[in-house]
């Protein structure tokens, strides 16, 4: 039998949706589905996306990509839907590159042979409590798999305000075939980040590749 994969994520279903967002939940999300799609030649990878603010900046910022942003939570998705589309609920030109996987990126992983030139992971939840440290996605397991979906040159950007995540994190890498390089660039604004639940001064980043 399947050894029965922890849960990385808390909740799936916050307040109950609007009738709009409901709508879309149903008949938009899936006609979203990346598996449905088929392989693109020109890929990103958003894992844990919340609302989906920064999925919306990667598509417009890459035009000529597909976007694919995977969030179990519910509300969240209905929250990308809604800010995707117009008042008849259609996608928004900008937009037309996203794509979704509403459920764990790990299932996403193993049913699919996408590979990925960017993979993004933005204040990854990161269980602080000593005995929920075996629910953190970032593990040595989890971060070889996702090697396995980079394309030549491909590289996972992480971001976390969890200082003690960003180090353990750091340490898992030593156990795979990645190399982790500190960049320098501006805080990327989102959800968590604003709320900065770790209290710590600013958010750290480190780029993975092979
Ligand atoms: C702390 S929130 C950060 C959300 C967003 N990136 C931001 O910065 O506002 C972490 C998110 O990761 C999602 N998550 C956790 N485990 C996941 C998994 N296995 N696959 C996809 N998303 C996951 C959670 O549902 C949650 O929305």
């Amino acid at each position: 039998m399947e050894k029965q994969e922890l849960r990385t994520f808390g909740r799936r279903h916050g307040k109950k949706l609007s009738a709009r967002k409901q709508t879309l939940i149903r008949d938009l999300l899936p006609t979203l589905n990346p598996i449905q799609h088929g392989l693109f030649d020109d890929c990103i990878l958003e894992i844990g996306f919340g609302n989906g603010e920064h999925v919306r900046d990667l598509a417009t910022n890459n035009p000529d990509c597909t976007i694919i942003g995977a969030e179990p939570f519910e509300n969240g998705v209905a929250a990308l839907l809604s800010a995707i589309t117009d008042s008849e609920n259609n996608v928004l030109n900008e937009y037309k590159n996203i794509l979704i996987w509403p459920d764990d990126v790990r299932i996403l992983l193993r049913e699919s042979e996408q590979k990925f030139n960017q993979v993004w992971i933005l204040h990854p939840d990161p269980w602080p409590k000593a005995r929920h440290v075996k629910r953190r996605l970032l593990s040595a397991e989890f971060l070889n798999m996702l090697a396995t979906h980079l394309s030549d040159n491909g590289k996972i950007i992480i971001g976390t305000d969890h200082w003690e995540y960003f180090d353990w994190i750091i340490d898992q890498v030593k156990n795979t075939d990645l190399s982790a390089t500190i960049p320098d660039i501006e805080t990327i604004q989102t959800r968590y980040q604003q709320k900065n639940k770790a209290g710590t001064a600013s958010p750290k980043y480190m780029i993975l590749h092979t």
